[in-house]
């Protein structure tokens, strides 16, 4: 860090109470429920939840590709000081790819499987850059090289299905990288590939973010994972944000039952020979979602007052922040006692 410089980096993604809903045969469905963090620039923010809780959807929404007939009810998604939600497709169109890409978690499903890798990797060079063809080659192999692609002047001629998961998930990197986007969402981005695999695409994105400063909003299922990588955490349930905090503080001071039942789900040496622990039950689907706290059919805590009104954000320590009403109690928040008394 730089003399004089503040420690806490400026921010470069705001999300401010964001409800997204879906339309469903005349009903209204709430997907993402005043859902609030905001990202620094230059850090690894990780976005943790199991299936269904809305991940994806989020990531979409922030490049304007939620699915069709869901649509932000309420809040904003604010970049660089200036709202996504207003910018018309034509503009968020030229947003991606170029100031904000995205990786996903199947590379077969992204890469055209009919065309060159370098044909690929070139286009959204030139679509978004005023270089020559020969240019963008050249800028193509420099990308290609950066994320660990070998014999990448062969590698321009050859297609998708030649490569294997690993080397095809690089291909995703290097197009989302190549236009040196702030800010990098990858969606589950190693699910679909092996442990090993997977540590070496998780050191790719660190050096990413370290050499290019780029931002990255990492979303998984495997707190495992996160714990590797980010310095912030928000564990999302059910369309809501239920823990966020510093990569320590949660793994040090886990305060949500949820997170905490993702923590004993994380395996590990001493684990082994055990069964892994799982949490009981799923997320609850759209249409089960009522008020109160998401997770309290799941939670061997839940008293009364969790399935009828929604726990405030509650402040653990500094920049830690929890969702449940025992934490509340936990910090000698009297109110609470009373009123569940
Ligand atoms: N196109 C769609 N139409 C209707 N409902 C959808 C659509 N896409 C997602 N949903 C619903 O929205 C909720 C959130 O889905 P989302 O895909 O964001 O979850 P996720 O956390 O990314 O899960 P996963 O870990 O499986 O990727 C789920 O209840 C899902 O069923
Ligand atoms: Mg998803």
């Amino acid at each position: 860090m730089e003399d004089g410089e503040d420690e806490k980096m400026p921010e470069i993604l705001s999300i401010q109470n964001l409800t997204i809903q879906l339309e469903q045969n005349r009903n209204i469905l709430p997907v993402l429920f005043g859902l609030s963090l905001t990202v620094q620039k230059g850090e690894i923010f990780g976005i943790v939840g199991e299936s269904g809780c809305g991940k994806s959807v989020l990531s979409n929404s922030i490049i304007g590709l939620q699915p069709e007939k869901m649509f932000a009810s309420k809040g904003d998604i604010v970049f660089e000081g200036q709202s996504l939600l207003n910018k018309s497709k034509h503009q968020l169109q030229k947003m991606r790819g170029n100031e904000i890409s995205m990786v996903f978690q199947n590379p077969m499903s992204s890469l055209n499987p009919s065309l060159t890798i370098g044909y690929q990797i070139i286009e959204i060079i030139r679509t978004h850059q005023k270089v020559s063809k020969k240019e963008a080659k050249e800028i193509a192999i420099e990308v290609m090289k950066k994320v660990g692609l070998p014999r990448a002047d062969q590698l321009l001629y050859e297609y998708p299905h030649q490569l294997s998961g690993g080397m095809q998930q690089r291909v995703m990197i290097a197009i989302a990288i190549a236009c040196q986007p702030k800010l990098l969402i990858a969606d589950e981005p190693t699910t679909a590939l092996d442990v090993t695999i997977q540590a070496q695409i998780l050191k790719l994105l660190k050096e990413i973010r370290r050499e290019q400063g780029t931002t990255i909003l990492l979303i998984s299922h495997d707190l495992g994972v996160m714990g590797e990588i980010c310095d912030r955490i928000a564990v999302m349930y059910a369309g809501e944000i239920v823990e966020i905090g510093t990569t320590e503080q949660l793994f040090e001071n886990p305060s949500h039952p949820y997170t905490k039942g993702l923590m004993q789900s994380i395996p590990s040496p001493d684990k082994k020979g055990k069964p892994l622990y799982s949490i009981a039950g799923t997320v609850p689907p759209l249409h089960e979602r009522k008020g109160g706290c998401p997770f309290a059919s799941r939670c061997q805590l839940s008293i009364e007052k969790c399935f009828e009104s929604k726990p405030q954000l509650t402040k653990v320590s500094d920049a830690h922040d929890v969702r449940c009403y025992f934490s509340e109690i936990a910090e000698g928040n009297d109110e609470y006692a009373r009123s569940s008394s």
